[in-house]
């Protein structure tokens, strides 16, 4: 995924449709600017799966609206004004956080792909003093502890949805090395992410299971050009924080938005029913 920082990522691209019809602010008009559905349909022919894409398509718009808005939810919780996302692809939470001008938000992606967004949001919503578009490695601390100077003092809270299953073992350290040195510098800080990115080698053979879901890793393969990097099972990535000197809390993200999901059929609404937010911080 991550092969040179100039690489634009296509995975993105899969969150863009899945949030399309969600009615979260601005994410219509992102897929339908780039391209969303045209371009993840192009992806499961070319994988031999196409039949397989309207199946698909209604497990993102279960799952990925969920995904962020729970991790939405969370951080506005924690009451912090500055935001700093990590990896934030095409996902508008920037955006509909800059809107109130009271908050500060650093977005971050890899070069190619945070240029793209910034034209992106400058088209839908004209660039903001409060909004800043960076280009930074999330598993380079030296980048991510320079934008970090670019938001007010105080407390941090960091966001990250979808990166941290792309990585392999030492670049997961590397992430939650920036991440720890971000919390150093501004005590309080704290990162949230979904559980998605702490994927298990026993999910990924759950879904590997049906059909379905051996289209769903085809298709995010072919468009990241690589697989994930699963932890062996959830005590490693217990003991992945833990040895970094990091504690967490976990939260149902169905718990953080209620009421999500309820006209969903009952086969969808039990895969929704695994996702959370991990709270990850140096709580005493
Ligand atoms: C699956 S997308 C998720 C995007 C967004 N967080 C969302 O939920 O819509 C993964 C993102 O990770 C970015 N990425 C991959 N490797 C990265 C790295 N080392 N540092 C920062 N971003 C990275 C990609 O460019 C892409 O935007």
């Amino acid at each position: 995924m991550n092969n040179g920082s100039n690489h634009v990522s296509n995975t993105a691209l899969i969150v863009a449709l899945g949030n399309m019809h969600s009615g979260i602010q601005y994410a219509w008009e992102i897929a339908v600017i780039r391209e969303a559905e045209a371009e993840i349909y192009k992806a499961f022919v070319k994988c031999g799966y196409g039949a397989y894409f309207d199946a698909a398509r209604k497990v993102f718009e279960a799952m990925l609206p969920l995904r962020h808005l729970a991790l939405s939810r969370a951080i506005e919780n924690v009451g912090y004004i500055n935001l700093l996302e990590f990896a934030s692809g095409y996902d508008p939470r920037g955006t509909i956080f800059a809107g109130d001008p009271r908050q500060h938000v650093v977005e971050t992606d890899l070069s190619g792909m945070i240029r793209i967004k910034q034209a992106l949001i400058k088209q839908l919503v004209g660039l903001r003093p409060n909004h800043r578009f960076i280009a930074a490695d999330a598993t380079s601390a030296i980048s991510i502890c320079r934008t970090t100077k670019l938001l007010p003092e105080g407390p941090i809270a960091m966001a990250c949805a979808g990166l941290l299953a792309y990585l392999p073992d030492e670049k997961k350290n590397a992430f939650i090395g920036s991440v720890k040195q971000v919390i150093r510098r501004r005590p309080g800080s704290v990162l949230f992410a979904t559980s998605q990115d702490f994927i298990t080698t026993h999910d990924m053979k759950t879904w590997r299971e049906g059909e379905l879901g051996r289209a769903l890793f085809a298709v995010m393969a072919h468009l990241s050009g690589q697989d994930f990097y699963p932890f062996p099972d959830t005590a490693a990535i217990e003991d992945f924080l833990r040895g970094h000197g990091l504690s967490y809390n976990r939260r149902k993200q169905l718990d953080l938005v209620p009421g999500y999901g309820q006209s969903l059929e009952p086969g969808l609404q039990e895969k929704l029913s695994s996702g959370e937010i991990w709270t990850i911080g140096q709580f005493v």
